[in-house]
Order: C-alpha cells, then structure tokens, then sequence
C-alpha cells in the first residue's frame, strides 16, 4: 500500500467540512477589510527565498524544498506566502496602482521539510494577508486587529496577542551588535546552529528552540532598549490604535520571528487552550519594510500576517467551538423499481437546482438498506417514490424527526419544502435571536446569511 508522505494530511469528513468553513470566514473576513485575493504559484525561483527569506532562516537552509527541473532551473516549492506576493507586486508593477495601498490575501499550501510532529508539518496550510505600501502604524494595527478578528469569528476565546518591535534598521543593528557582545563569552554553551548564527543572525539565537531554557538566553538584552526615539515612538503609536480598536495584547521583548526581513512591528498570537502541547502559535507576523527593495522593487513599506490553517482547526476543537458545519441533508429519495428511480433522477435535479440538498440511492439497496441509510445521512426529510403515487401527481413525505407523514402534491413539493425547511429553521429561534455561536460583544460577525443571524439585529 502507497502510504501519504510523512509531513502531510488528508482533510476529509468532517474535518475537511470544517476546513471550508474556515475559508468562508476567512473569505468574508477579507472582504469586510477590503483585501483582494491573491493566488500566486506554489513553486518559485529558489533565488527568491534565498534572497527574500533570509540565508540564515532556518525554513532556506534546512528546511526547503529544491529541485532542479527538467529545464535546469533551481526551484523551490514555497516555504510561505509573503516572498511570492512581493514577487508578483514587482513583477506585475503593482506599485503603480493608484489605489495604493495594495491590501491582498492568500490561502494555500506552504512546504517545509520539518521534522513532523503535532502542529508541525511538511505541508501546512497558510492564509496569509499583506499590506504592500504603507509606512502608516494604523495598517500595523489593522492587520493585527483582522488576525484577531478571525479567531474571534470562528469562536476562539483562549488566544493570547504578543507583540515586539525591532525598530529601524538603525535600532536593529544597535540591537544586533549588542546581542554578539553579551552571547560571544557564553556561545559554548549554546547549540551548534546558535554557535553559527552569533555572526550570521544573533537575532535568531533568542528563538532557539534547543537553547531556550538556557539561562543566558533569559537575561540576553531586550530589543525594546535598543530603540531610537523614532522607532519607539512609531511602536507606540501601533499600540496607541490597538488600544482604540480594543484589541487586547502583551509586550513581548522575545518575539523576534524566525524570518530574516522584519523590521519595527513584530507579533506572534497563540493558543493558550489547554491541550495545545509546544506548536502553539496560531499565527504571526510584521512589518518588512525593506523586501520589495531587496527584490529590486522600489522602496515600499509593508506589513502582513500568516496564520496555519491546521493549527487553527486544532485549536477549535480543543476550544470545542461549536461551529455551523451542515451534516445533514435536507431530502433522501427511495425508489424500488426503475421507473421510480427515473424519476428520482429527475427529482432530484429538480429539487438540487431549486437550493436544497438532496441524496438517492447509487448502490442497490433495498428499502430498508435506503431508510438505514436516510438515517446515516441526518435526512431531515425522506421520501418513498411509489409509482402509484406519481401517476396521480403526489409523492408522500415523511419528516424523519417527528415521524409525520403527509402526501404532497408534486406541484407544490418545492413550497412544501422551503416552508418546512427553511422557515422551519427560523422557528426553532425566538425573532431576532442570532443562530450563531458567537461573542457580539467583542466581534460583529455576519457572514452566515441566516435568517436571524446577526445583520438581522439592526434590520
Ligand atoms: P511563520 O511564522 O513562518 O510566518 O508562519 C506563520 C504560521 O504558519 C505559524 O504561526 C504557524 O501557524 C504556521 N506554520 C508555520 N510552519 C508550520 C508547520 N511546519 N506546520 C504547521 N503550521 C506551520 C510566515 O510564514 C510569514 N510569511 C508571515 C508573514 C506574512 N509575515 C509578514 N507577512
């Protein structure tokens, strides 16, 4: 048996069902932030991550997928989503838009030959947002506040917004040779790949995963005492609008992210359900002020955020968020003969077109077999075709809850239906009642379109 590769997932059932679901807040997210959608491919130029990414990141030198392909290129399966969309912004002039800023989104596949474990795998899913030209501290805040957002939507509670700033170049070289100073005594005593990174990126010592109980690393100089008054200032006027956006976070002076272009704002939220084991940042990100121009763009200030879908997905079932995924139908057919099974087909085609979900039998099964079936499926409605019942223009309908059944006349049947189905759905609430599981008090949400949800307070 061909087993799946190590590193990667199949996403089916239920799963998969909450994996779109996830999608559409996100997609409705965007929209409400005004985020076009970006695709961009899944494999680049290698150069671009060695150049965009960082020689010293872990995910370039031990963590990428190269290739060279049948044409001799050097390529790279994308590592994540950030060094593609600056990519594309330059090569497709998306600086001279007038509507600047360029606001886009992504949701996709990222690889990274890690070593597998729970919330770290080989392929992982990003979605990811950016805001390509604007040096202004509110987008720092609004892409922090729509990452919040999202797990809010989605019903997380138990998330924690740590921030950090690595101020300005000027700040950050300050900050760098100061690390060398205070770690070059002690980096014996630190693991071989910190022993490297002293020259190359000391930066990245402070989030070494083998080191990090190391007593050194806990009393290293802290990023924030490094700041130039520009760039403290600047880091609090990020915090000054989250505060107005309430957005509730800590300053973190550890968070330095594992990925060599950020400058100024830094963050990291995590999942503090219990449960979570190590893997427990949900998302991150920062400003990169300088990658398009490393890429040969033009100077163009950025921010953005990604956060793994898998780790999301996790955190909602260890939160058990009760989340609105349909798993049932609204209408299984059965029939005995042939032409009761034409019939089916038409029926269904009909009833599919006019908006409800509807399932026959594809397998042979007798009509026990079909009403064991009906059940396995949640049926809310089942219906029996019986050819005597055609000729005179009826179907008879049961209500697999309540067990009543009622012979309709199929020129009604679609009526019959959306009253019994869709309005039946708003009975179950009292007016004006939300059918959503969310918290308004801190997060408007709306994307559901149900009768009663949300919008309909105001309306
Ligand atoms: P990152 O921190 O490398 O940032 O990844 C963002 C998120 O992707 C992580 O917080 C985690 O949820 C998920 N993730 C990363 N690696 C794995 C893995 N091996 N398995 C499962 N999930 C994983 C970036 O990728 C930046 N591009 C974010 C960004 C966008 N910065 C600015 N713009």
């Amino acid at each position: 048996m061909i087993q799946r590769q190590k590193g990667c997932n199949d996403i089916y059932g239920r799963d998969a069902k909450v994996w779109k679901y996830v999608d559409q807040v996100i997609d409705a997210l965007m929209e409400k932030y005004n985020y076009n959608y970006i695709r961009t491919p899944i494999f680049e130029a290698t150069e671009l991550f060695h150049r965009g990414v960082g020689e010293t990141t872990d995910i370039v030198t031990k963590e990428s997928y190269d290739f060279v392909d049948k044409g001799g290129r050097n390529i790279t399966l994308r590592p994540e989503g950030t060094a593609g969309v600056v990519r594309s912004y330059i090569e497709n002039k998306m600086y001279g838009d007038p509507n600047q800023p360029v606001k886009v989104y992504y949701n996709g596949t990222m690889y990274r030959y890690e070593r597998p474990q729970s919330g770290r795998d080989r392929e992982l899913t990003q979605f990811g947002m950016e805001i390509l030209g604007s040096d202004d501290p509110l987008s720092d805040a609004e892409i922090i506040s729509a990452a919040v957002n999202l797990y809010k939507m989605l019903g997380l509670k138990e998330i924690k917004v740590n921030i950090n700033s690595l101020g300005d170049n000027d700040s950050r070289a300050k900050y760098r040779d100061a690390l060398v100073e205070y770690f070059k005594p002690h980096i014996k005593d630190f693991c071989e790949d910190c022993q490297e990174r002293l020259n190359k990126n000391p930066l990245r010592i402070l989030d070494c995963k083998v080191d990090k109980d190391n007593e050194y690393l806990k009393k290293a100089p802290k990023t924030l005492d490094y700041l130039n008054d520009e760039s403290r200032d600047r880091f609090e006027k990020v915090q000054e609008f989250l505060d107005i956006m309430q957005i509730e976070y800590v300053i973190d002076p550890n968070i330095v992210r594992g990925l060599d272009y950020y400058n100024h704002t830094v963050f990291e939220i995590e999942a503090k359900v219990e449960g979570f084991g190590s893997n427990n940042v949900l998302g991150g990100g920062g400003r990169y002020n300088g990658l398009v121009n490393q890429l040969d763009g033009p100077d163009t200030p950025c921010v953005g955020f990604a956060s793994g879908i898998g780790r999301l997905v996790k955190a909602l079932e260890l939160e058990k968020v009760n989340l609105p995924i349909v798993e049932d139908i609204d209408l299984f057919l059965m029939y005995v003969n042939d032409d009761e099974k034409k019939y089916a087909a038409y029926l269904s085609q009909e009833l599919r077109l006019a908006g409800f979900i509807v399932d026959t039998e594809y397998t042979g099964r007798g009509l026990k077999g079909q009403f064991k079936q009906a059940d396995r499926l949640n049926a809310k409605f089942t219906c029996v075709l019986n050819s005597e019942d055609l000729n005179n223009n009826e179907v008879k309908i049961k209500n697999n809850h309540t067990k009543e059944e009622e012979i309709i006349s199929l020129d009604v049947l679609i009526y019959y239906l959306d009253e019994k189905i869709n309005a039946g759905m708003s009975d179950e609430y009292e007016e004006g009642e939300c059918q959503c599981h969310h918290d308004h008090e801190s997060v408007e949400c709306c994307h559901h379109g149900h009768s009663g949800c949300c919008h309909s307070h105001d309306e």
